[in-house]
């Protein structure tokens, strides 16, 4: 049994030895792993620490502000933080690419060509900051990662950014554990507790070509549905649950006029392992009440329906 409060006071001990006086760069997304990270070698070094946070525009709905409010200069900690709003740049990017792996691609690329940027800006780093965890140490070793989905993750970032060694302070952890230091360092909760989000975000949520106006659509009706759920004391059980943007149009009605709109996809999944999967079964009522809501406030959506497809043969995400 780990005791965090003895984890956190070795490791900032330890994360302070090794550093010294040396300048410290982290990739920051927000998940729960490189936030973690990030606040343990903000203890241990403070202002030698630079967290670059990458917005790709493909957040969800007031995401990026949350992780400035928490890491940038009005939060409780000490580090130098750069957000880096690159929407339109990933947007730009994306104009007319259909094909999942090649979004896949754009963005992983793109993210490092941007992370890339700000880490030549700050200049001559040592040490680089991994939000390893040990699931993912096991995961590369088997060399089993990455076979059916290119997962895009920060793990590719050494090759391209110059410094002279990393920094993983939780590659011993388990996720739970994680969390518990997490806790531990005082990180909200809303961020300790957050369900698995996907590096290529909501660019992996939108079937087919992303827009911003897809990106809207995607993002209010995920916010709608995670409030609904949350409200109902649905979310404890379920492993993951997000709303997706079908690439698919259809007729409807609204008021006296035709409509001819996206249709929202709703996702729940039971899971223990995120490799197989089964969907979640939310009482109707709580359905029912995040349909009617997504299409009154929703503009572009007139269809909702809720995904029943096990992994396998499906997979969590829709791309
Ligand atoms: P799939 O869709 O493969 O997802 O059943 C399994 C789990 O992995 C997450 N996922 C990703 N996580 N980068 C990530 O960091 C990615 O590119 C990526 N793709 C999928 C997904 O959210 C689910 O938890």
């Amino acid at each position: 049994e780990w005791q965090m409060a003895s984890f956190v006071e070795t490791s900032v001990r330890e994360l302070k030895e090794k550093i010294g006086g040396g300048k410290v760069l982290c990739a920051l997304s927000g998940g729960v792993d490189s936030s973690v990270a990030a606040v343990l070698l903000s203890k241990a070094v403070g202002r030698q620490l630079t967290c670059v946070f990458v917005d790709h525009g493909l957040l969800r709905k007031n995401e990026g502000d949350e992780v400035e409010a928490v890491f940038g200069p009005e939060g409780p900690y000490d580090l130098n933080f750069i957000r880096v709003n690159a929407q339109e740049r990933f947007y730009s990017k994306l104009k007319g690419v259909t094909e999942p792996e090649k979004k896949r691609k754009i963005i992983g690329e793109e993210f490092i060509r941007v992370f890339e940027e700000e880490a030549k800006k700050i200049g001559a780093v040592d040490f680089l900051v991994q939000g390893t965890i040990y699931p993912d140490v096991i995961e590369s070793g088997l060399g089993k990662s990455a076979t059916i989905k290119s997962h895009h993750n920060v793990g590719g970032l050494p090759d391209y950014v110059d410094f002279k060694e990393i920094v993983e302070p939780l590659r011993l952890l388990f996720k739970d554990e994680v969390r518990k230091a997490g806790r531990e360092l005082g990180i909200p909760e809303y961020l300790v507790s957050r369900q698995p989000f996907p590096g290529p975000g909501l660019g992996i949520r939108i079937i087919g070509e992303v827009t911003a106006e897809k990106v809207r659509m995607v993002q209010e009706a995920d916010f709608i549905y995670r409030e609904e759920i949350v409200k109902a004391g649905c979310d404890k059980g379920l492993g993951q649950y997000f709303a997706a943007l079908t690439n698919m149009r259809s007729v409807g009605v609204m008021g006296d006029e035709r409509t001819y709109d996206y249709a929202i996809a709703l996702r729940g999944v039971n899971t223990s392992d995120f490799m197989t999967a089964e969907a979640a079964q939310i009482p109707w009522e709580v359905l029912n009440r995040c349909m009617t809501r997504i299409i009154n406030e929703v503009k572009g959506v007139n269809r909702v329906m809720y995904d029943l497809t096990s992994k396998p043969p499906g997979t969590i995400e829709f791309e």
